[in-house]
């Protein structure tokens, strides 16, 4: 496929880019759209604004993303490989599919949603292993018009059935197992477990994986058998621009986590300029981004930019110290990989266990290497560019969120300074501002400045809506900062418009690149018959960047034996195994201020070790909270 326009290579484009999306932006992204397949064009290219937060993109257009991901490249390259699909196990068989071949794959699994009920607008629920399967599974319920929630295989139960009840998932699309490095889950019983009480589910359609044997009922449907007689033709529906394509639940500081929206148009425009831009693909180039598709990484650079993008993508089912440390470099030898995308945790996680394995393999083909997720410390980012990229790959690091759809900040390939902590400048098209906590933007009157990072000007796939509850949409993002998309984080920017991202600004953590709210681990804890409150913030950790370190009030007299694995195996049941504390202090008060607000600050450096530096307590109702902590955690 001829490289589009957009995909910038050289400063000058970059400079000419960035002005005139700054002299006319909807002029700018139109031309953009311009380049991809739609049904019916539009007359309006952008309307609403961040104030009232309706901003919508190609309105009156109509389109259908699939066809701009599988069709204009299964007509003009039908035997490229689309998909590369890498197993658990390394000896087991490598799966690929061409272009051709995931159309009429796609065109079976969109038929089968179709006979099982499955219609436009509809909400299928995902809870898959990362198989090829779900992949076609995002992109059939794309063609057909329905609405995907995928939701990570390592969600418990009870946070499955939230999701499901909240989207209201008329079918929910499983596998009877998921394996993972030496372990396996059985996937369909855990959906038995949550379905209960999830009315508006008619179907629950398994694809068999592992051939492990699994309660089904009546609701089951096997997708192998429906599959059989299934035609490999479907004609895709017609989808207005703004029309939600999905659905990604995402924690915040506060309450259950949301429904975050993307719709069909402005995602589609973005994912594809975003991936481009950044990873600057050629021609025959393979690319490997080694996210869940249960999380935004994998959906925008696994699922729609990379397809859209008509290159060949590695897809992995493992983990990365499966069979050992060096299975993410033997992949990479194994399948060429020109572009490999991962996340800090991963890359401290190799880092320790020796420079080795990367120095073992071959990796001369690898052109650019990323990094997303979480902040990348200098140490872990000189050893990814020394021993992965051999002190030759431009290393991305990446920075945007699920809400924003696509990456936001970050070099462009080899465009842009290589600078360890520094995520680069603003893709052209994105207006980051940093502003004080009053709202004001800041200037540049020191030669780094710091501040609250948002955005100030609307892009093509930015969040619409959350699910159901618009309101909740405008209060989180849009109502801090009027007139601006609050990202709840903290940046800092150079004089050469460089931005270094810090971190979170709110009760949100980052435990190995998975957003946390500490809101939603203390109602896991609050659940335990035996605590009264708890506490629950985040502390540096060396692999996973942050760990959990939760404090917890238990009723008077109660038998602390065994009481922190309890409370930790409440969060498993209750989150999943990513949210477990690393840490339950049970405690007999929590630092208060004498409103009764739980001061986290204080907690914080407590559970950072900074013991002797815990500032000003005297604002504190009980000051002896404080005393009584330390005394616990020395025990
Ligand atoms: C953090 C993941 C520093 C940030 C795509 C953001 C980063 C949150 C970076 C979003 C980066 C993501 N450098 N921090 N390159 N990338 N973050 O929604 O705090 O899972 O707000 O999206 O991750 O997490 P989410």
């Amino acid at each position: 496929m001829e490289k589009p326009f957009f995909q910038i290579t050289t400063e000058g484009q970059f400079q000419d880019a960035t002005e005139r999306a700054i002299f006319n932006p909807e002029l700018y992204w139109e031309d953009i759209a311009k380049t991809f397949r739609w049904r019916k064009r539009w007359t309006d290219i952008q309307s609403g604004n961040l104030t009232d937060v309706n901003v919508k993109w190609f309105e009156d257009a109509t389109l259908n993303i699939t066809e701009n991901c599988i069709d204009r490249h299964a007509e003009t390259h039908p035997d490229k490989t689309a998909i590369v699909w890498e197993p658990n196990n390394p000896d087991d068989t490598v799966k690929k599919f061409s272009y051709a071949e995931l159309r009429s794959e796609v065109n079976k699994m969109s038929n089968v949603l179709k006979a099982c009920g499955v219609e436009k607008g509809d909400r299928v629920c995902l809870y898959l292993p990362m198989i090829p399967e779900a992949c076609f599974a995002m992109l059939a319920c794309a063609r057909i018009g329905a609405v995907h929630s995928v939701v990570f295989a390592g969600f418990s139960a009870n946070a499955l059935r939230d999701r499901i009840k909240d989207a209201k998932a008329k079918m929910v699309i499983t596998s009877d197992g998921l394996i993972r490095g030496g372990k396996k889950l059985l996937l369909r019983n855990i959906v038995s477990d949550a379905l209960e009480g999830c009315d508006s589910v008619e179907t629950v359609l398994t694809i068999k994986h592992t051939g492990d044997n699994v309660q089904t009922n009546h609701l089951d449907k096997w997708y192998h058998e429906l599959k059989e007689n299934a035609s490999a033709q479907f004609e895709a529906v017609e989808m207005s621009a703004e029309d939600p394509l999905f659905i990604l639940y995402t924690s915040g500081s506060t309450g259950a986590p949301k429904g975050v929206v993307h719709t069909c148009g402005g995602y589609m425009v973005y994912a594809e300029y975003s991936f481009r831009n950044v990873f600057q693909p050629e021609n025959d180039d393979v690319f490997w981004c080694t996210a869940d598709v249960g999380w935004i990484t994998g959906h925008t650079y696994i699922t729609y930019g990379p397809l859209l993008a008509g290159v060949t993508n590695v897809m992995f089912e493992g983990v990365p110290t499966y069979p050992d440390c060096g299975r993410f470099w033997a992949v990479c030898e194994k399948h060429k990989v020109n572009q490999f995308y991962t996340a800090p945790t991963a890359i401290r996680a190799l880092m320790a266990a020796g420079d080795d394995y990367p120095k073992n393999y071959k990796l001369d083909s690898l052109k650019v290497i990323g990094s997303v997720g979480e902040p990348i410390n200098e140490e872990a980012w000189k050893w990814y560019w020394k021993y992965v990229g051999k002190e030759r790959c431009p290393i991305v690091d990446t920075w945007w969120q699920t809400e924003t759809g696509g990456i936001m900040i970050s070099n462009l390939g080899i465009l842009g300074e290589q600078r360890p902590t520094f995520a680069g400048r603003p893709l052209p098209g994105i207006h980051p501002v940093l502003l004080d906590p009053e709202g004001n933007e800041k200037e540049q009157t020191e030669d780094t400045i710091e501040g609250l990072l948002a955005i100030k000007q609307p892009w093509p796939s930015m969040i619409r809506t959350t699910w159901g509850n618009h309101g909740r949409c405008r209060a989180v993002y849009f109502t801090p900062f009027l007139g601006y998309y609050f990202t709840g984080d903290g940046a800092k920017r150079t004089k050469e418009g460089m931005f270094r991202i810090i971190g979170r600004v709110d009760d949100v953590i980052n435990v190995s690149g998975h957003r946390l709210g500490t809101a939603e681990i203390e109602n896991a804890i609050n659940e335990h018959d035996k605590v009264i409150e708890s506490a629950v913030v985040g502390y540096s950790h060396d692999i996973k960047g942050q760990g959990v370190f939760a404090f917890a009030i238990c009723e008077p007299g109660t038998n602390s034996e065994g009481l922190s694995e309890e409370i930790s195996e409440k969060v498993i049941d209750m989150i999943g195994k990513i949210a477990k504390p690393d840490h339950v202090l049970i405690v007999e008060a929590l630092p208060k201020t004498r409103s009764g607000k739980i001061m986290r600050r204080i907690l914080r450096k407590i559970a950072n070790g900074e013991h002797d530096n815990l500032g000003d307590t005297s604002t504190l109702l009980d000051p002896n909270a404080v005393e009584a902590i330390l005394a616990a955690i020395k025990d």
